[in-house]
């Protein structure tokens, strides 16, 4: 990497492949990843290793983690002046995983909701990795000496473990690690379910209905903006606590149009829920469609995913390596 590039803050953001994304994902997410890649030297992830702490169908696992890669470059996400890699393909990841998991407590592993949530929802499939998922996290950040993590509002507390595990080690055996700030967006931090506004939308929703995927059509757009659950009161209003359903839609229509909550609001004033949500159907199909464009002519272009995989997992093993070479000799492991 170049000199100028090195001297900006650093930035270090994953995603999953255990499905196509959610407009969950890209508006809290990978939408904001686009935006930073200029301001920062960015290292893009699809974390697979993560994945593999829920069971996978081995050869979905690897379509999906290309079909991850493809949608990140068709979402913005530029290879010339982003690292974008596989977990897996960094080695260095989960070596230093294993050192912060010494670094990581029972009890405030014990205390992520996200653990708790998925020990609930795969009740035969407790396993280590789920229970120690954070402190690989943190690895994944920590390594690059990450400033900056963009990610949408449930995982902060993850990301707060990251901070609380870098100053514990910082403390134990001396400066190590950058403690990462959250980038967490101000609208779309937690885009919610269509079907039900109360819980987050989530690509492992058993109802269709509650999450739009990025590569939905225009119709299936529309016909599940139609269906969002809203109210009765008829009233396009911003109001997260009392009309959860048509604020989600708004927070959509906002990020969409660049438009803010009052503006939303008078535009359909005196207007029912009906024509609103035809807009937002509208305005998300139109928003998705160059994405969607861009995602097929890339996943199309095998060749051209690998390079830019090869390239990411040579950038990111550099400054990964080093790192760890850097932690393995404070914990006092014996260098040859
Ligand atoms: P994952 O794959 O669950 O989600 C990827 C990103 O999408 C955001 N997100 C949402 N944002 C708004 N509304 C929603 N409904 C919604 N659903 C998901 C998530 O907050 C996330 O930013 N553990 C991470 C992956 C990861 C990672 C990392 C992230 C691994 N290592 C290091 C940051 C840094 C995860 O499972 O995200």
């Amino acid at each position: 990497m170049s000199e100028t590039i090195e001297r900006k803050k650093r930035i270090l953001s994953g995603i999953q492949p255990t499905g196509t994304f959610t407009l969950g994902n890209y508006i809290g997410a990978i939408r904001n990843w686009a935006k930073l890649q200029d301001e920062f030297e960015s290292l893009y992830m699809i974390a697979d290793l993560h994945a593999l702490t829920v069971r996978q169908v081995p050869a979905e696992l690897r379509r999906h983690t290309r079909e991850a890669v493809a949608m990140v470059l068709a979402a913005g996400i530029d290879p010339s002046r982003s690292l974008v890699f596989v977990q897996s393909h960094v080695p260095a990841h989960t070596q230093l995983s294993w050192i912060l998991t010494c670094n990581s407590q029972f009890g405030e592993l014990s205390r992520m909701t996200q653990f708790k949530d998925k020990s609930a929802k795969h009740p035969d499939n407790v396993n280590g990795g789920l229970f120690t998922y954070p402190s690989l996290m943190a690895a994944d950040i920590l390594i690059y000496n990450a400033d900056l993590v963009p990610v949408g509002q449930d995982q902060t507390q993850h990301l707060e473990l990251a901070r609380n595990v870098a100053q514990r080690f910082n403390n134990a055996y001396s400066p190590t690690f950058t403690l990462p700030e959250g980038y967490v967006p101000k609208a779309g931090a937690k885009i919610m379910s269509l079907a039900d506004p109360t819980r987050k939308m989530s690509k492992s929703d058993t109802n269709v209905n509650g999450f739009i995927l990025m590569t939905d059509d225009k119709d299936t757009i529309l016909r599940k903006c139609k269906r969002a659950v809203t109210d009765s009161d008829g009233i396009v209003r911003f109001d997260p606590a009392e009309k959860p359903g048509v604020s989600n839609l708004m927070t959509m229509y906002g990020v969409f149009t660049g438009k803010d909550m009052a503006a939303i609001q008078a535009e359909f004033e005196g207007q029912g829920y009906g024509s609103f949500k035809q807009a937002v159907g509208e305005v998300i199909a139109d928003g998705l469609a160059p994405i969607q464009n861009e995602y097929s002519r890339i996943l199309a272009d095998k060749a051209y995913v690998d390079q830019v995989l090869a390239d990411g997992a040579a950038g990111a093993s550099r400054l990964a390596d080093r790192m760890v070479q850097k932690v393995y000799k404070k914990v006092g492991l014996l260098q040859l």
